[in-house]
């Protein structure tokens, strides 16, 4: 079976959030939708590499924090900067700063949200040539790169349709990767595959982080968050009730609205 554990060597650095200069910084983020406030005061910052994963009850609000980082839901407080740019919620985002935000941040969605009358090597070298100027060529000499990576090279002039559920997953994938981001937003990349399908997406997500890639995964996968994640968020009705290094979040979490979700989680 495919290991999803991160590899025996771990990286030589592991960034520390506290001392590295932040890639990203969330100061006082909020989001409310009319008079429902989803997202209350959220503060946290990450470094460069580092790979956080994001858990916690259905409602709690983690879709809406990754979509209020990359602005597809602008958040109605606070402050987000994403290396040398900062957003502030009161002052109306340029499409310029929107622009240069897109380019910083990949995004990978639960339901693949591929184009199906493009093959797949179109798919992963569309937003390449209209996005960053790529020329034809180059867009897809980077695609099939990235497609041999993720194992579908043999893939490239196939439609979706003909793809499973997890390929297209890592066609997804591919296509953000091919940006160039500096930050992988997933949300719940593996909820809609058979769990067995479902690895080879965590295995590709596993050799990402080893890699270096710094990464915030919306995830239901328990295993991933405590064995590939540097650090562990966990959500409760729009706020963090707790985040710290990943096996002591998850095997000895102190928060008591943290363990009986654990609790349930594992009993189910
Ligand atoms: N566009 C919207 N308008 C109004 N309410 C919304 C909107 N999007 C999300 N919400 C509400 O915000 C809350 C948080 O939703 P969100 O999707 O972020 O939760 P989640 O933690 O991702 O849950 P799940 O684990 O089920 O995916 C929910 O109560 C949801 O109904
Ligand atoms: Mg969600």
């Amino acid at each position: 079976m495919t290991s999803i554990s991160r590899s025996e060597f771990p990286r030589l650095v592991t960034p520390d959030p506290q001392t590295a200069r932040p890639i990203l910084k969330l100061e006082g983020l909020g989001k409310r939708f009319g008079d429902i406030q989803i997202l209350k005061s959220i503060d946290f910052q990450m470094a460069s590499g580092e790979v956080v994963a994001i858990i916690g009850p259905s409602g709690s609000g983690k879709s809406t924090l990754l979509r209020c980082i990359n602005q597809l839901e602008p958040p109605t407080e606070g402050i987000l900067t994403v290396g040398n740019l900062s957003l502030d919620a009161r002052v109306s985002a340029t499409k310029d700063q929107l622009a240069q935000l897109n380019r910083k941040l990949g995004m990978v969605f639960q339901s693949f949200n591929l184009f199906p009358h493009l093959t797949v090597l179109e798919n992963v070298s569309l937003a390449q040539c209209r996005v960053l100027k790529r020329s034809k060529v180059e867009a897809d000499e980077r695609s099939m790169m990235l497609l041999e990576r993720v194992g579908l090279a043999s893939k490239a002039h196939m439609y979706p349709s003909r793809c499973s559920g997890g390929q297209q997953q890592r066609i997804a994938i591919s296509r953000a990767l091919a940006l160039d981001p500096e930050i992988m937003l997933f949300d719940e990349p593996t909820s809609a595959l058979d769990p067995e399908v479902g690895l080879e997406v965590l295995a590709v997500m596993r050799e990402l982080a080893d890699e270096g890639m710094t990464m915030i995964v919306v995830t239901h996968e328990m295993h991933f968050a405590e064995s590939v994640s540097d650090r562990v968020v966990v959500m409760a009705d729009g706020v963090i009730v707790e985040e710290g290094r990943s096996e002591e979040v998850m095997r000895n979490p102190s928060h008591p609205r943290v363990q009986k979700f654990l609790t349930a989680v594992r009993d189910r």
